[in-house]
């Protein structure tokens, strides 16, 4: 089944004003269940807007969200399930952090959901340990934490509900490159142990590239792709002409080829550059598709 359909939806900010603007414009898409969804685009076009109607936190102006098989504003006043079942985690979500621990913090969603205080303690040590989060760390002040450990026990906070979907806004915006690996490494390793469905929200070409089984490209409030993330890697002019440059070792495997190099010019991640590269060393060439 899939985990959430969008049909027709527009978004307009502040309508009837001199502010008026269409952030979101007859979109539709289907999110399939246990996905790697990368969603890309320029600042502006419309992702935060998006993913914001996925949890109810947005109202369309018109066109309709369903997750699962359900229409979720066909009662509105059951919308908080869905915040339950589709989690999402905002940009700089360490400045939302409140509770005196860190265990509190991330135990809030849980213990909203009407859990046991037994299963919200394995829900709280799960989570810790989907983030890498030391567990000497739990009974500590979230402000006594670094950037980076502050932006995991914001994150552990939203897998603590189990989400049946995870949306993550730029999770690695203001990281270290090394902060940034961890952390993707995490939402990885949680997407391949929970199978729940995830959306990756970023502006990291590099990024998207690695982790998206597929990728959602947004053009100025409209959908201009949304394919597996070798074909929509494939079209870098169009993407260039929307201001997206494609993964710097996509440029390199190009460039390549158009030297006469027997390299499949559509590579996208450096692992598959890497194996191209040794087969053209040991003589064979190579084919991504063989
Ligand atoms: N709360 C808001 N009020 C009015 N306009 C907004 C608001 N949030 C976003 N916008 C506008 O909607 C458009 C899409 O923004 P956004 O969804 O944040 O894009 P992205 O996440 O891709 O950068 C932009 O033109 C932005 O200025
Ligand atoms: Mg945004």
């Amino acid at each position: 089944m899939s985990a959430i359909t969008v049909e027709h939806l527009t978004h307009v900010y502040s309508q009837g004003t001199p502010f008026e603007k269409t952030a979101v414009d007859d979109v539709s898409l289907t999110i399939e269940e246990g996905e790697f969804v990368g969603v890309i685009g320029h600042t502006g076009s419309g992702k935060s807007t998006l993913i914001q109607h996925f949890n109810g936190l947005l109202k369309p102006t018109s066109g309709r969200i369903l997750v699962g098989d359900r229409d979720m504003w066909a009662d509105p006043k059951k919308i908080r399930e869905f915040r339950f079942m589709v989690g999402l985690v905002f940009q700089y979500p360490e400045y939302q952090l409140f509770e005196e621990t860190v265990a509190k913090d991330i135990a809030f969603g849980p213990t909203n959901m009407g859990l046991s205080a037994e299963e919200v303690q394995q829900r709280v040590q799960q989570a810790a340990r989907f983030v890498g989060l030391n567990p000497n760390k739990l009974e500590k002040s979230p402000f006594e934490l670094s950037g980076g450990q502050k932006r995991r026990v914001a994150i552990a906070g939203v897998m603590a509900m189990n989400p049946k979907v995870l949306i993550l806004d730029e999770p690695t915006a203001g990281l270290d490159p090394r902060g940034r690996d961890k952390v993707l490494n995490e939402i990885k390793q949680y997407h391949k142990t929970q199978g729940n469905t995830v959306l990756l929200v970023s502006h990291s070409m590099e990024d998207v590239a690695k982790y998206a089984d597929r990728v959602l490209v947004m053009n100025k409030g409209k959908v201009a792709m949304f394919d597996t993330t070798e074909k929509v890697f494939a079209r870098s002019e169009e993407l260039s002409a929307m201001g997206l440059a494609v993964p710097q070792v996509s440029r390199i495997c190009r460039g390549l080829a158009a030297r006469g190099l027997n390299i499949d010019p559509n590579c996208y991640t450096i692992e598959q550059a890497k194996q191209q590269l040794l087969a053209l060393r040991s003589g064979k060439g190579a084919d991504l598709n063989a």
